[in-house]
């Protein structure tokens, strides 16, 4: 496994350019099993968990090119309605081929996703929604089976929490199902969204997407269509974060007005950050100032709520800071890996229950320390730039699971990292 390694202590200054939404291209590649049709997407970002994806998806006779960030899709039926233990344990994204498979075959098994170093992270909400449309499941042997006679029924169905998952896994199934479907309590995240435009660039007849509320009625069939994947709104904000935590200025460019209002309002409290939107939402420039005197209390909330996918970072960036800050997790029970590697450099940290509180502003000082998870290894990269002497970073395959070639990204903004192959 590769490492990573970081002189930290400099400002970062310079230009990056934002990749595709990885949350975006899985359900959107998932969604091909939908027809037997061609799909093409572009704007795919080139990472580990997309990789894993394209595995998957072949294993259900899914032809695929990829060609950079292209991807062309055009499913097959395939032999078996099976998704190994092995293909969905390297991601939980797996599970969203389930809604697809069902709504076109009838029937589908998939492995559990199982936990994972987030959490446990349950699926209930996926399978209440699909046995509201008629679908059997049977668990066995940690593999979830449903079978439905005859096609999917479009339902009134209320999600009893909020789940991007499970409002994906439905909203694709109820595209070719019979009738229509209402999804309340829907999760309104913008990756929603896209994967709603996809669908109905396909031909899905969707309303309400983006809102608490969506309605489907089903298609006979569905077609092909081009699509282009919008810009990752988690990795922007990761850069945003590494500039707060380093200080500098950096341009990000490929992002959209969207993305652009959504940080200025999730970083509203981090005053000394200053967001410029340029090019009308096309790039965004980010600005820290000296000023380093911050007290902030943050909790994370679904959309549009500051994003759990970015509490780790928010975390490490205000390691410097002067005040006493409070970060919540609300969206998952364990998402604190991180808090014992940041201690090894010097952090100074203290968990209660599901907060974090941040209370002095000690030297950083860089340590060997281990990436645990995919948004806990951008914060420890926060860390190592923000930190004084050398950080090496362990068990880096995690941050290529989320990010498009981040340290490159980094060196561009004049920052000292080096990714050591092993
Ligand atoms: C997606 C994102 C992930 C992000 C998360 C929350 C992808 C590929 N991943 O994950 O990066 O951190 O949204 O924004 O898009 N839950 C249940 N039962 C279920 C499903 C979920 O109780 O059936 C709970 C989860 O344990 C969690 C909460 O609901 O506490 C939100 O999870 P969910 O929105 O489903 O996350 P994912 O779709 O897995």
């Amino acid at each position: 496994m590769d490492k990573i390694e970081i002189i930290g202590g400099k400002p970062l200054n310079g230009t990056v350019k934002i990749s595709g939404a990885k949350n975006s291209a899985l359900p959107i590649m998932a969604a091909s099993l939908l027809t037997n049709k061609k799909i093409s997407i572009s704007n795919v970002p080139d990472l580990l968990d997309i990789n894993s994806m394209i595995q998957l998806l072949r294993s259900l006779n899914v032809e695929i090119k990829k060609s950079a960030n292209k991807i062309d899709l055009q499913s097959s039926i395939p032999k078996s309605l099976s998704a190994s233990y092995d293909l969905v344990r390297k991601m939980r994204a797996s599970f969203l081929i389930l809604g697809p498979l069902i709504a076109r075959y009838g029937e589908a098994s998939v492995s559990l996703p199982g936990g994972c170093a987030i959490g446990t992270r349950p699926v209930n909400l996926h399978l209440s929604g699909l046995e509201k449309m008629g679908v059997s499941f049977s668990i066995n042997s940690g593999y979830v089976t449903g079978k439905i006679k005859g096609k999917l029924k479009g339902a009134a169905i209320t999600l009893k929490n909020i789940s991007v998952g499970a409002t994906e896994n439905i909203l694709m199934a109820a595209t070719i199902a019979d009738g229509k479907t209402v999804i309340n309590n829907a999760a309104k995240e913008p990756e929603i969204i896209d994967l709603s435009k996809f669908l109905i660039k396909m031909g899905a007849n969707i309303r309400g997407y983006g809102t608490k509320r969506i309605t489907i009625i089903g298609r006979k069939k569905l077609s092909g269509c081009s699509y282009k994947i919008m810009p990752d709104r988690i990795e922007s904000g990761t850069f945003a974060l590494c500039v707060f935590g380093c200080s500098g200025a950096v341009k990000l460019l490929n992002v959209n007005k969207e993305i652009c209002s959504h940080l200025k309002k999730i970083f509203k409290q981090l005053k000394s950050l200053k967001l410029i939107v340029m090019n009308n939402g096309k790039s965004l420039l980010i600005k820290k100032n000296n000023n380093n005197n911050i007290s902030i209390k943050i909790k994370t909330e679904e959309y549009p709520g500051f994003p759990t996918d970015l509490q780790a970072q928010l975390t490490s960036s205000l390691l410097k800071t002067k005040g006493k800050s409070e970060i919540i997790e609300n969206i998952f029970e364990n998402r604190f890996m991180h808090i014992s590697e940041l201690i090894r450099m010097g952090a100074c940290l203290k968990l209660k229950g599901s907060k974090v509180i941040i209370n002095c502003s000690k030297t950083l000082k860089g340590a060997e320390v281990m990436a645990t998870d995919l948004r806990a290894s951008s914060s420890l990269i926060i860390a190592g730039l923000m930190a004084n002497g050398k950080t090496t970073i362990n068990r880096v395959y995690h941050l290529d699971r989320g990010y498009e070639n981040i340290e490159k990204k980094l060196q561009l903004c004049g920052a000292k990292i080096e990714r050591i192959k092993l």
